[in-house]
């Protein structure tokens, strides 16, 4: 038997569902029960009665599924950590909320939205502080319901995903340390981004539309905002999936997230919208054999820790969850 079959004979056997984002590799993608953009795999693997998730993405994703479902055994093949989510923690946030003070804003003037792409303990200030979860494929709504609270919104960590959220709901946007006044916007956003999604750039875009005048161009929200103002369409993972599978075949689309899934989307004139390959390093860790290892290890169902088990702390459980309901109400 190769590692394959013998992973597909143990996802029998056992009490598990693998679940996989878009971005994983191929082989351990096609292996999975669900897939899914970020917010469909926290909501399905929530509603499955699976007592082990064995979660192929990365650490947020693992840790939102334990948020809302803390009686379920969530186990990462890799722990790997989402580069931007590790660009913010509690002490930034609290920082950054202080920096914000000391010119005037009060913290009780400011709503704060977490992209879903941070730490629990973040999530749980948010939650705490009234604020709520949004992700790629809700943020426009989620913003919108956000200031009828009256209040700016304090958004982290992704600048881009803020700035551009902003432009499209005709708002006007800050990042903190750029120099620009708080005071004058309407979404203040903090430092972050994504290091793969920077690979993209409006001089691509020309290139790609020198090359295929009729070309379209689709890309993830993450991007720049000067991307995404020239971009044909923006969306989440999920969104753009399905924009694409709207196309006539011989529609050609340059697309802007990363390498595996757009590698995987159609077979002809599809393209990706960079020079340099746009691989997530952390989502790519993933392989086959951390896979089989772990479903070896659940075979065992023990019941202390796994070495790779997700754990969250109660206190952080708590309103993190709060955080995340409050997104699911909207
Ligand atoms: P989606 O929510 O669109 O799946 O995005 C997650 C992500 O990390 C994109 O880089
Ligand atoms: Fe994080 Fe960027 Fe990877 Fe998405 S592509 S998981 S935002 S590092």
């Amino acid at each position: 038997m190769n590692l394959k079959e013998e992973i597909l004979k143990l996802k029998e056997q056992l009490d598990v569902t693998i679940v996989a984002h878009f971005y994983q590799r191929d082989e351990v993608f096609e292996l999975a029960d669900i897939n899914g953009d970020s917010l469909e795999l926290a909501k399905k693997a929530m509603n499955t009665s699976s007592k082990y998730i064995l979660f192929c993405g990365v650490g947020f994703m693992g840790e939102s599924v334990k948020v809302l479902s803390p009686q379920k055994r969530v186990l990462m093949p890799k722990i790997a950590c989402c580069a931007m989510a590790r660009m913010i923690d509690v002490d930034y946030f609290d920082e950054s909320l202080k920096k914000l003070n000391d010119v005037g804003i009060k913290s009780e003037d400011l709503l704060p939205i977490t992209y879903i792409n941070s730490s629990a303990a973040v999530k749980a200030r948010v939650g705490e502080m009234g604020g709520m979860v949004c992700t790629s494929s809700n943020a426009y709504k989620i913003i919108q319901k956000g200031l009828e609270s009256g209040k700016k919104i304090f958004f982290v960590p992704d600048r881009c995903l803020g700035q551009n959220f902003a432009k499209s709901l005709n708002l006007k946007s800050t990042v903190i340390g750029d120099g620009t006044d708080p005071h004058e916007a309407d979404i203040i956003c903090y430092d972050g981004f994504c290091s793969v999604h920077q690979l993209f750039s409006v001089e691509d875009i020309e290139f790609y539309r020198n090359k295929f005048p009729d070309i379209l161009i689709a890309v993830h929200p993450e991007c720049d905002p000067r991307v995404c103002d020239a971009a044909d369409f923006v969306g989440s993972t999920s969104q753009l999936i399905q924009f694409i599978k709207d196309l006539p075949q011989d529609q050609k689309v340059a697309v802007g997230t990363e390498y595996n899934m757009v590698n995987r989307l159609r077979e002809k004139n599809t393209y990706i919208l960079s020079s340099t390959k746009p691989e997530c390093p952390t989502m790519n860790e993933t392989t086959l054999e951390d896979v089989y290892r772990t479903l070896k290890a659940i075979e065992k169902d023990q019941d202390e820790p796994y070495e790779n088990e997700i754990i969250v702390d109660e206190s952080v459980v708590k309103w993190a969850k709060v955080a995340l309901q409050r997104m699911f109400e909207v």
